[in-house]
């Protein structure tokens, strides 16, 4: 037993030098990987919505149709015909084009490597009046007064959130009495019978973490409409359908949920 102790702290003292470097190079990887994930995340967001696909905009163009017909509770928004809308998880800002002129445009994200894209975003839209993003996230937002948001938007974002009550409770505290929620979300596939392969390869690189670590804590396999009925809105009108967009890679999250719910 000695003898193997003795072996052991010769080996560690001859190589000192290399343990510390391996150290140092897991502490550094611990401490950057997630601010290089976060990064990589914006980028691909970027290249990925950078080309819209038609289909989606004309279902998008669709679902925030009603939104023009919202009039501001604020009295001075009402006298300039304009409404304030507040959207969570805003990325690279892809909604631009759906918000009726003249609408103030409140934004929140927790990731700062979406900044450069969406201010140069927001450039192409002199129709909307969008504040810069506030670094934070749907749960905790302190900073947005209760009652004084008219419409809140989120797309594509429940799938990474983790406190979805929480963000639920907030999107209910901001919104003005009768104040409306727009939402789009992929979901897990809803046709077990018919699309059972796709479900399980949903769960299986949901489970073994695989998808949330190369997309920012992504999960293909929640359903968010019973979070969104359970939340205390006095209507809600959600439908799971299928995403018209047939390319390989969408195959793993064209099951969608899209609707409204009503404050
Ligand atoms: C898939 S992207 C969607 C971006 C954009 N809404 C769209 O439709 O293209 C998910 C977005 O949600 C943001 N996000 C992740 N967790 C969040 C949270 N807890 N609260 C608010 N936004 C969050 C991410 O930073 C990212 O911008």
């Amino acid at each position: 037993m000695a003898e193997v102790d003795h072996r052991i702290a010769t080996w560690i003292s001859n190589n000192v030098l290399y343990i510390a470097l391996a150290l140092g190079l897991v502490w550094f990887l611990k401490k950057s990987l997630p601010n290089l994930r976060r990064r990589w995340f914006a980028y691909f967001m970027y290249m990925f919505t950078k080309e819209k696909d038609a289909k989606i905009e004309e279902l998008k163009k669709d679902l925030f149709a009603s939104m023009k017909d919202i009039v501001s509770q604020d009295p001075e928004l009402r006298k300039q015909n304009s409404i304030r809308i507040l959207e969570i998880g805003v990325g690279t800002g892809v909604n631009f084009s759906h918000y009726p002129d003249g609408s103030r445009l409140v934004v929140v994200d927790p990731n700062p490597h979406f900044k450069s894209y969406y201010n140069d975003n927001r450039k192409k839209f002199p129709n909307i009046q969008a504040e810069e993003i506030l670094v934070t996230t749907g749960e905790k937002m302190d900073m947005v007064p209760d009652n004084s948001i008219d419409v809140v938007v989120m797309t594509l974002v429940l799938c990474s959130v983790t406190g979805t009550e929480e963000i639920m409770k907030e999107i209910l505290r901001v919104l003005v009495p009768g104040g409306k929620f727009y939402f789009l979300e992929h979901i897990r596939e809803f046709d077990s019978e018919n699309h059972g392969t796709r479900q399980k390869i949903q769960d299986l690189l949901t489970r073994i973490g695989l998808w949330p670590f190369l997309f920012d804590g992504c999960c293909l396999n929640r359903d968010m409409l019973p979070v969104i009925e359970a939340a205390g809105f006095s209507k809600v009108n959600g439908e799971r359908f299928y995403a018209p967009v047939n390319s390989f890679f969408f195959q793993l999250i064209k099951p969608h949920l899209k609707g409204t719910a009503e404050k």
